[in-house]
């Protein structure tokens, strides 16, 4: 996707065969490729649905496969004097980056919501590594996804060091599936807060650090249910239309990958800062075990 990403704005830049054509001009504009105003999309189309969900399933089946050329773990370079921030970095995939970075050597920023969990981490990963007697360059700094003034109060007291950031990894991220529609205090759908708005927010927020990194990356973990995601940008919060779970999750992960492609264009290349949507397939995380919970809940009850 990062290739796609680049290959798309060099083309775009030299008018190559990337390049927009007049019809996705017109489509981007709400126009047809005559120049007349189209209807407003109101949902996915049945094919786009189906073809979705049937990357969905190929995933969910065949990601083993697909992997099972690569060495688990894969072998990281040294990576002292590398400034990298992973957000929600106390479980799942950002707990693993943030253990594999820290120990190839990085200068590794856990932002997260529970500060202390992530104090005990480091604590551990130092204790396990005392054998290699190799200290831990790790901090913890408290972010709240939640909250949009937690998000800037983060990137103003990163900012202030006046340092490079050279990696920024949005992971942190809710799938919040059979719960209820909830809404954040800043008045936006949980999903997309979380998953979007407040990763997007960061990411502005810090280009100036990241410019001083620079060459230097944001990297967004995304979904493959992005495929079943559709971005209605007068109702982003899921207020007009039914509200179910994996709508909300689908949704954020869309206007993710739509947000990501539009600030790689707009980024000068110059600046030197890749924008980059990774998919890390299905993994065994406290995600996917609510997954899990909700589908044995309601195969329960059918079969009862
Ligand atoms: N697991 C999969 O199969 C899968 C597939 C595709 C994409 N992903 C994506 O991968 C990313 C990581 O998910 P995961 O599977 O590792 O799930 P996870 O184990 O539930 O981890 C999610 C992390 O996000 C943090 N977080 C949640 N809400 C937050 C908030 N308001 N502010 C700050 N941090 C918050 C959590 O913090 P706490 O520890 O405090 O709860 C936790 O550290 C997500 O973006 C997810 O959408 C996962």
């Amino acid at each position: 996707m990062a290739g796609d990403l680049r290959h798309r704005r060099a083309s775009a830049e030299d008018g190559g065969e990337g390049a927009p054509s007049a019809g996705e001009e017109a489509a981007a504009n709400g126009k047809d490729g005559a120049g007349e105003p189209r209807g407003k999309r109101e949902a996915l189309g049945w094919l786009e649905w189906g073809r979705g969900w049937m990357a969905i399933v190929g995933e969910f089946f065949f990601q083993r496969i697909a992997a099972s050329h690569l060495a688990n773990p894969l072998e990281l370079p040294p990576l002292e004097g590398v400034s990298i921030i992973v957000t929600g970095a106390t479980s799942g995939i950002g707990l693993e980056i943030a253990r594999q970075l820290t120990q190839a050597g990085a200068h590794v920023v856990m932002a997260v919501r529970r500060p202390k969990v992530a104090q005990e981490l480091i604590q551990k990963w130092q204790n396990e590594s005392s054998e290699t007697g190799t200290p831990l360059n790790a901090e913890v700094m408290e972010l709240d996804l939640l909250s949009l003034d937690s998000v800037v109060k983060f990137a103003d007291a990163w900012n202030a060091r006046m340092a490079p950031l050279h990696v920024l990894i949005n992971n942190a991220g809710i799938f919040a599936i059979g719960e209820p529609q909830r809404f954040s205090k800043d008045g936006h759908e949980e999903h997309m807060q979380v998953n979007h708005l407040a990763p997007a927010l960061l990411a502005m927020l810090l280009i100036p650090s990241l410019l001083r990194g620079s060459p230097s990356r944001i990297v967004n973990v995304n979904s493959i249910m992005h495929t079943v995601g559709f971005v209605d940008a007068e109702d982003m919060n899921l207020r007009k239309r039914k509200y179910r779970s994996w709508l909300g999750y689908s949704n954020s992960k869309l206007a993710q990958i739509k947000f990501s492609s539009m600030l790689h264009k707009r980024i000068p290349a110059e600046a030197g800062i890749n924008v980059i949507c990774a998919s890390p397939g299905i993994v065994d995380t406290n995600v996917v075990s609510s997954i899990s919970i909700f589908f044995s809940n309601h195969l329960f009850y059918f079969s009862r």
